[in-house]
């Protein structure tokens, strides 16, 4: 292995900066080509590292950038240490890391520790006979008999977890792809050898790491292979490592799962510092269409406490499919029935969409969504795109409609390559609504009212209180259930929340007598409300407006 330079200075040490984060999620195929070869690269990233920060986030979040042969866009890892050529050098990552941090933006990238690409020198070492030392670094049998009770997640296009090795000539373990070989972590070369993988990037100056799909590491007879204790003691492990050497990184778990399984990859606070939540997503989608709270309150409320240095990351969207997962069956139903008009935007279990078109591009319906990403509890994380109302194309297969290039310009290649458009990864989004002419960067930088202006101003507001970042959250129970309202604390400081989830003008009372004599400040203008009395508090909210209050007491 390349011996990492010093050069990548790492930020200075600030334990719980996660907590307070921004996280900006991107492909670094798909953000900016600096060398007209159609991919996007390293160095085109450095070139736009000033978009980011501009936008206000403090943090990104690459999709793994690896030499691959690209059958899971990268999630199929055919080496850990090094850079996919087509992106750029590790050179030109350390350059990256150095321009990241000198803007103060903390690099997270991704570890999919559950399975390597079947191209990955451990698993051609592996499948060369049954007797090859490497053999026990993936999980094999006779029969594909085994772990029956394990669900298939990949569910159109696979039909077991077990494929057949011609070569070796047994079944190979994959949760994913037949092409993503699990690695077998009751070997604890293997556990020794992912460490190695994260000092690697670690020493360079890495600041977390996404850890990919961490509830399958460990399979057992008569489980469903999810969640299992023995995979969260190989996170530990990881854990007690990282806090000897590194103790400012962060590991950020991809659990798919109900938030009181997904409580155990905190551990006592010695696990993982982060964890998606992931039923929260879908929620958030049903309560806007639903025009009413429920949902978002009922998976709050089934959300337990967290150890105090942990924390929630919440998005909206993801380079995946809207995953549908983590809800009831009817729930399910009616989320297919309410955003997919056209059956090729389903996906799995999910719908392959990006923000905007989910919302029939309506900007309200989007700030309002926005809004409770940045004011309900977590850190919240901005898919590449979002942030100007990007669109998709579903007719890309898989998940590549939700990863055209980032729309610059509106010029041919949006603006993301000087190459013939023709020799683009992947063409930009084309149709009427949502084609680079109409939706771009550029375009948005000269308004004041684009989504883009004001996406940056709900981040600037956002930034204005730890109170969304740190703070505790309390639900208050108007009657209108068309309202969505609560209150952010932490210390001294109190900010009122409150969202109108319907398309018309709603009017709320609000209790809020324990609040007497504070006065309400607007916290995006500086408005004044009247100050809060005995009374219920009535407010009028717009369709699908919502406010941030400040309450001072004078
Ligand atoms: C990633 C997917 C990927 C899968 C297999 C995940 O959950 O988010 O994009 O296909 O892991 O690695």
């Amino acid at each position: 292995m390349e011996k990492p330079t010093p050069e990548t200075a790492a930020l200075p040490v600030e334990p719980l900066w996660y907590k307070d984060a921004i996280i900006y999620q991107l492909h670094v195929r798909s953000f900016y080509d600096s060398n007209a070869d159609g991919v996007g690269d390293f160095r085109g990233l450095v070139q736009k590292l000033d978009y980011i920060q501009e936008l206000g986030a403090t943090a990104l979040w690459l999709l793994p950038f690896y030499p691959s042969p690209l059958r899971d866009d990268g999630y199929d890892i055919a080496d850990y240490t090094n850079v996919n050529p087509a992106y750029g050098t590790l050179d030109d990552f350390k350059t990256f890391l150095t321009e990241a941090h000198r803007r103060k933006l903390r690099v997270i990238t991704e570890l999919v520790l559950n399975h390597t690409s079947d191209q990955h020198s451990w698993f051609r070492e592996a499948r060369r006979s049954q007797n090859d030392p490497r053999r026990h670094w993936y999980v094999w049998s006779d029969t594909d008999e085994e772990y029956r009770d394990a669900r298939i997640i990949f569910t159109d296009t696979e039909m077991s977890n077990w494929a057949w090795d011609p070569v070796s000539k047994q079944y190979y373990w994959h949760r994913f792809f037949s092409h993503q070989p699990d690695l077998n972590y009751d070997n604890s070369e293997v556990r020794e050898a992912v460490w190695e993988v994260m000092k690697f990037w670690l020493e360079m100056g890495v600041d977390g790491f996404r850890l990919d799909a961490v509830p399958y590491l460990v399979e057992r007879e008569g489980t469903n292979c999810e969640n299992l204790p023995e995979t969260h003691a190989v996170l530990q492990f990881l854990r007690q490592r990282l806090d000897e050497h590194y103790p400012d990184r962060m590991f950020l778990a991809e659990a798919n799962q109900w938030p009181s399984d997904v409580l155990a990859y905190f551990s006592n606070g010695d696990e993982c510092h982060m964890a998606f939540h992931f039923p929260l997503m879908p929620r958030i989608f049903m309560a806007v269409k639903l025009e009413d709270r429920k949902p978002i309150v009922e998976i709050q409320e089934h959300t337990p406490a967290i150890p105090d240095a942990c924390q929630w990351a919440i998005f909206l969207r993801n380079h995946d499919e809207l995953t549908l997962e983590m809800v009831t069956d009817e729930e399910r139903d009616y989320m297919y029935d309410a955003y997919t008009t056209d059956p090729a935007m389903r996906l799995n279990v999910g719908i392959r969409r990006r923000l905007a078109p989910l919302l029939d591009g309506d900007r309200k319906r989007i700030e309002l969504m926005n809004g409770l990403l940045m004011s309900l509890p977590g850190t919240p994380i901005i898919y590449y795109g979002d942030e100007i109302g990007m669109g998709d194309n579903i007719f890309l297969g898989d998940r590549n409609g939700v990863r055209t290039p980032m729309q610059w310009t509106g010029g041919w290649t949006a603006g993301f390559s000087r190459s013939d458009p023709e020799r683009l990864y992947s063409p930009p989004v084309s149709n009427e609504l949502y084609n680079p002419k109409i939706v771009n960067v550029d375009s948005q930088s000269r308004s004041e009212h684009s989504l883009l202006a004001w996406t940056k101003r709900l981040i600037r507001t956002r930034k204005l209180s730890r109170v969304f970042s740190r703070g505790k959250m309390e639900f208050l129970s108007p009657a209108n259930h068309r309202v969505l309202a609560y209150v952010r604390t932490l210390g001294n400081e109190t900010v009122l929340v409150v969202n109108n989830l319907a398309s018309c003008a709603q009017a709320v009372e609000l209790d809020l007598r324990r609040f007497k004599g504070a006065i309400p400040t607007e916290m995006s203008g500086g408005s004044v409300f009247p100050r809060i009395g005995e009374l219920p508090y009535l407010l009028t909210v717009g369709s699908y407006q919502f406010y941030w209050f400040r309450l001072r007491r004078l």
